[in-house]
């Protein structure tokens, strides 16, 4: 079956390598020409483990190929997408000032693909959207006097381990108005759902507000974990226990209970942000997600205030700062709680040296503070050391090495993840996230 992806950014770039991995045609499109030169030379441009093989593996067998329609370069014309069963839409859908999702994009490119595709071609609505975005799309073609139907396939790959989330999915949902189009999706995901993953079909919809929800319940679980931190710190409790007991409780789930600087990323504070509008335009307010969202927003300046609490006054103070990614495995900074405490930070007077293994040049454009090549140069003179991304390789630093390094002796892990009874043992004074600064009775 052969494929089109409109939208080579992370969603399309990560979806169509991985329907071409399951032995479909692909060709992924993108109106950026750079970057289809890029990925046409071998050039994956963005961070995710074990895609740059993949990739690289079907172009060798013919099973995917990469074209920019608007350029005329060899390699775009003629269209190699012709006779495409399906084209994915994968395409940005920022969020607006009022929080609304802007789906000018979506537009733009759901009219090309039934401009350039005859009318049995399914458009297959891949990028997060709005509930009822699909109906008013299948109303805009009608109205072009376009009979393609619009189906909805949302994604649910998490940065760093997409590879994985798209070859063992949870579950496969897809929205669609007719059997025809349910056949041709069940066909494209057939060697998933033959290994027992299971794929849910129903309208288009509920397949757009089931991507929304979904997300914005692991993050009513973020921000409520984070909450609890807060209360354990003030009342002598310990988050980590708290959340390993909770999770055990089959009913709650242990995963997306780990207190943390807040949530960040592409997609929960943009999702978050377009639902609740959404929700209010619809005038029935989610309460939850609001305050879920409120939680979050606070988040970074309260762990601005940890750090202040302890070393006071920042004007003029050196922190160093461990972690710019939203999390780790990415080297992507956008929505990063590290932005914005470091933004916070530097507002109150600090000068911050940041070391992060993958973010720094995502990160130089966000903050102004001094990157460092490794965390021992990004620890040289400073107060404190606040660790903001749980990267694997600061669990495994000299800290032996960081203590003749470092002037104070503060370490904030907003992380928890480093060894603190060791770290204490060295003479550090080591802040985590909801621990009682003594839990035991002497
Ligand atoms: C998310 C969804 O998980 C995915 O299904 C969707 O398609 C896109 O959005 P992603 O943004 O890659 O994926 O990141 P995810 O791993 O979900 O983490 C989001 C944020 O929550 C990160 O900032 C992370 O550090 C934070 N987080 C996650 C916590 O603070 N605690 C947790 O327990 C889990």
């Amino acid at each position: 079956m052969k494929i089109t992806f409109i939208g080579a950014g992370y969603v399309g770039l990560v979806s169509g390598a991985m329907l071409s991995s399951l032995g479909l045609d692909v060709t992924c499109s993108d109106s950026n020409y750079d970057k289809i030169q890029a990925l046409q030379n071998g050039h994956v441009p963005i961070y995710e483990p074990g895609l740059n093989e993949c990739i690289k593996k079907s172009v060798d067998a013919g099973r995917l190929r990469f074209m920019c329609r608007s350029h005329p370069e060899p390699g775009s014309h003629p269209a190699l997408d012709a006779g495409s069963s399906i084209v994915f839409i994968a395409v940005g859908t920022p969020s607006l000032e009022s929080g609304d999702a802007d789906l000018s994009y979506i537009y733009d490119a759901t009219l090309r693909a039934a401009e350039n595709h005859d009318k049995d071609t399914l458009i297959v609505i891949k990028s997060t959207v709005p509930p009822g975005t699909c109906q008013k799309l299948q109303l805009m073609l009608r109205e072009r006097g376009f009979e393609h139907e619009i189906a909805s396939n949302p994604e649910f790959l998490r940065e760093g381990s997409a590879i994985e989330d798209f070859l063992k999915p949870d579950r496969i949902v897809i929205g669609i108005s007719s059997d025809r189009a349910g056949d041709l999706l069940s066909k494209v995901y057939k060697s998933l759902t033959d290994k027992g993953f299971p794929i849910l079909a129903t309208d288009t919809t509920t397949a757009e507000l089931i991507k929304y929800a979904s997300n914005s319940f692991l993050a009513t679980k973020i921000a409520f974990i984070n909450e609890m931190a807060n209360l354990c710190e003030k009342v002598g409790a310990n988050v980590e226990m708290l959340s390993k007991a909770m999770g055990m409780d089959h009913r709650i789930g242990s995963a997306f209970l780990k207190a943390g600087p807040g949530f960040g990323g592409s997609c929960f504070p943009k999702d978050l942000l377009a639902l609740s509008y959404l929700a209010h335009e619809h005038n029935q307010p989610c309460h939850v997600l609001d305050a879920v969202i409120f939680s979050n927003k606070n988040r970074s300046a309260h762990m601005a205030r940890k750090i202040q609490d302890v070393i006071g006054d920042l004007k003029g103070r050196v922190i160093c700062v461990l972690g710019i990614t939203f999390k780790a495995g990415t080297d992507d900074v956008r929505s990063s709680p590290a932005v914005a405490i470091i933004n916070i930070l530097t507002e109150l007077g600090a000068e911050v040296r940041v070391y992060d293994p993958e973010g720094a040049k995502g990160g130089m454009e966000l903050v102004s503070a001094t990157f460092c090549n490794d965390a021992y140069d990004a620890v040289l003179g400073a107060e404190a050391i606040v660790i903001l991304t749980e990267w694997e390789e600061f669990k495994a630093l000299d800290f032996r090495r960081i203590a003749g390094l470092l002037v104070g002796k503060n370490i904030f892990d907003f992380r928890n993840i480093l060894d603190g009874d060791s770290l204490k043992k060295m003479g550090f004074n080591y802040h985590k996230i909801g621990m009682p600064v003594c839990n035991r009775v002497a």
